[in-house]
């Protein structure tokens, strides 16, 4: 079992010192707060803020997944290259349909040299 970073259990001081390599490895799930019941709605999947991620030959983002809590919605795969070899914040969009009941969503994501990172919970409420 790999280790997973998360960004609920790294430590302030932690975040201070190792900025840059946190920012660019943490996923962020971005979209609305609150949707209606059926409906289709985009969810993106963001890495890092402030920082690009390098997109080489040995080191690169290979995977997001979007979960809503144990339940693997969905997937991006990416070979190196993808971004022209440049740093990036790599980015995708999901489109989901709102179920029944409200969601807690989040999103792993994968880097080929610095392993397995995820994101914070995002809430959305089914109306
Ligand atoms: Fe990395």
């Amino acid at each position: 079992m790999p280790r997973v970073f998360k960004a609920l259990e790294i430590e302030k001081e932690e975040k201070e010192i190792k900025r840059d390599y946190l920012d660019r490895h943490m996923p962020h799930v971005i979209c609305q707060d609150k949707v209606r019941r059926g409906e289709k709605f985009a969810v993106k999947v963001k890495m890092g803020d402030d920082y690009p991620h390098p997109d080489d030959h040995d080191h690169y983002i290979t995977l997001i997944q979007l979960w809503n809590r144990e339940t693997l919605l969905a997937e991006a795969r990416y070979t190196a290259g993808v971004y022209g070899n440049l740093p990036s914040n790599v980015e995708v969009e999901f489109y989901i349909v709102a179920p029944d009941v409200s969601m807690n969503l989040s999103a792993m994501a994968v880097c080929t040299k610095h392993g397995l990172w995820q994101s914070e919970d995002k809430a959305v409420q089914v109306m």
